[in-house]
C-alpha cells in the first residue's frame, strides 16, 4: 500500500486533491547530503552499492518533500553492462573510452540479461522500496535507445552531435541494429525494475530533439513505442520525456505512454488541448527559475498550474533536470508552492472527500 499515491493517480488522470510534484535529477549534487555520500564513494560505486543508492534515492523525499522517489542510478549503466568501459569525469561528465563507430564495434556489444547483469540496480530498487515503506511511489527509469546510442557513439564531449549523425546517415543499418538491440534490452530492464518494486517507469529521451520530425520517428519514437509494447507491467504507468520534440507530441501521445513529459519551451495548456485527452502531462518549469527569488518561483508555479487548468492529469516537474548549483531551499520552496497553489485546481475533489 502506498500512503501518498497522488503521483500514480495523476499519471492515470484519476482525481487528486492537489497536483503531485517531483523533480528530475532530484537525487543529486545540489543536496549537501548527497555530496556527503558522494565523498565516500565515486559515482559508479554509488550506483553499484544498493545501500548507498537507496540512501540517496530517499534523501529528496525527506529533505525536499517530493511526492515520488526516483531510483538513483544512471542511464549509462546499460551500455556499460554491454561491455563499454565507462568513466564519470568530474568536470567533463561521462566518457566512453572506446565509442561505437564501426560494424565491428557494434558486433562486440554484449546481449545482456538486465535482471542478471544489472542485478545491482534491481537490488537497489528493492531496498529503496522497502526503506520507503510506502510513503511515496518509486520511479524506475532508462534512457531511450536513441539517447543511449548518442552517448555510445559520441563517447564524450559532444560537438554538434556530428559523430552520431554521421553514423546515422552513412550506416543506418548499424544504427538500427544497435537501436533495436537497445530497445529489447531497455524493455527487459524496465520490466525487471517493475518486478523489483518500481511503481512507474520513465524513459529519458534527452536527445530526441536533435532529430528532424521524420528522423525522430524513425530513429527514436519507433523504438520507444516498441519498448512500451514489450514492458511487462500491471498498472505501472510509463512516462516518456522527450526533450525538444514539439512537432511530434501527437505521435508521442500515441506511443502507448501514459504520461508525456514536456520541456519548458512549450505551453502546457496548449499541449493539453491537443493530447490531454489521451495522456497525462508532466512538467514543465524552466530549471533555471530556481535561481530566481521565491516570489518569482511562486508566480511561475501559479502560471503553469493555471495554464494546465482544472482537473487531474498533471504531474508538476521541471522541464529538465535540476542543476547542481541550485540551493536546496529553492527546491523546497518550489515543492511547497505546488502543494499550496494547486489545491484550487482540484477543489471539487477536495470538497467531495470532505463530505
Ligand atoms: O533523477 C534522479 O535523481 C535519479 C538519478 C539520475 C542520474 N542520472 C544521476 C546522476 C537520472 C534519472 C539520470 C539520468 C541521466 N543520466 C540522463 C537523462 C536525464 C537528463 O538529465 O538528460 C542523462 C543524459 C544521463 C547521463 C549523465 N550522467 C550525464 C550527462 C552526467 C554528467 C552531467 C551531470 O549532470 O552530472 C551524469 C552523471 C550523473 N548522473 C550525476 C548524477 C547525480 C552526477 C555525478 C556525480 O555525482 O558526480
Amino acid at each position: 500500500m502506498i500512503k501518498n499515491d497522488l503521483f500514480l493517480r495523476a499519471c492515470k488522470k484519476q482525481p487528486v486533491e492537489r497536483t503531485p510534484v517531483w523533480i528530475m535529477r532530484q537525487a543529486g549534487r545540489y543536496l549537501p547530503e548527497y555530496r556527503a555520500v558522494r565523498e565516500k564513494a565515486d559515482f559508479l560505486t554509488m550506483c553499484r552499492t544498493p545501500e548507498l543508492a537507496a540512501e540517496v534515492t530517499i534523501q529528496p523525499v525527506d529533505i525536499i518533500g517530493v511526492d515520488a522517489a526516483i531510483i538513483f542510478s544512471d542511464i549509462l549503466v546499460i551500455p556499460e553492462a554491454m561491455g563499454m568501459e565507462l568513466e564519470m569525469i568530474e568536470s567533463k561528465g561521462p566518457v566512453f573510452h572506446h565509442p561505437v563507430r564501426t560494424d565491428e564495434d557494434g558486433a562486440v556489444l554484449k546481449q545482456i540479461d538486465p535482471a542478471k547483469d544489472l542485478k545491482y540496480v534491481m537490488d537497489a530498487v528493492t531496498l529503496a522500496k522497502r526503506e520507503l515503506s510506502g510513503r511515496v511511489p518509486l520511479i524506475g527509469f532508462s534512457g531511450s535507445p536513441w539517447t543511449l546510442l548518442t552517448y555510445m557513439v559520441e563517447g564524450s564531449g559532444m560537438k554538434n552531435f556530428s559523430v552520431v549523425k554521421k553514423l546515422m546517415y552513412n550506416n543506418p543499418l548499424l544504427a538500427h541494429k544497435i537501436l533495436d538491440k537497445l530497445a529489447v534490452t531497455v524493455a527487459d530492464y524496465l520490466s525487471a525494475k517493475i518486478e523489483a518494486g518500481a511503481d512507474a517507469v520513465q524513459i529519458f529521451d534527452t536527445w530526441g530533439g536533435l532529430l528532424s520530425p521524420e528522423d525522430y520517428k524513425e530513429f527514436s519514437l519507433s523504438y520507444i513505442s516498441k519498448i512500451i509494447s514489450l514492458i511487462k507491467r500491471k498498472q505501472q504507468p510509463v512516462i516518456v520525456f522527450s526533450k525538444g520534440v514539439h512537432q511530434s507530441l501527437e505521435e508521442l501521445a500515441s506511443s502507448g505512454a501514459d504520461v508525456v513529459g514536456l520541456d519548458w519551451t512549450i505551453d502546457i495548456g496548449t499541449v493539453r488541448k491537443t493530447i490531454g485527452e489521451k495522456v497525462a502531462l508532466q512538467g514543465n518549469m524552466d530549471p533555471t527559475l530556481l535561481y530566481a527569488p521565491d516570489e518569482k518561483i511562486r508566480d511561475e508555479v501559479k502560471r503553469i498550474l493555471g495554464a494546465y487548468g482544472s482537473g487531474s492529469g498533471h504531474v508538476f516537474n521541471l522541464g529538465h533536470g535540476i542543476l547542481p548549483d541550485v540551493e536546496p531551499e529553492k527546491a523546497k520552496a518550489l515543492v511547497q508552492f505546488v502543494k499550496d497553489e494547486s489545491k484550487a485546481f482540484h477543489r471539487k475533489v477536495a470538497e467531495a472527500q470532505r463530505e
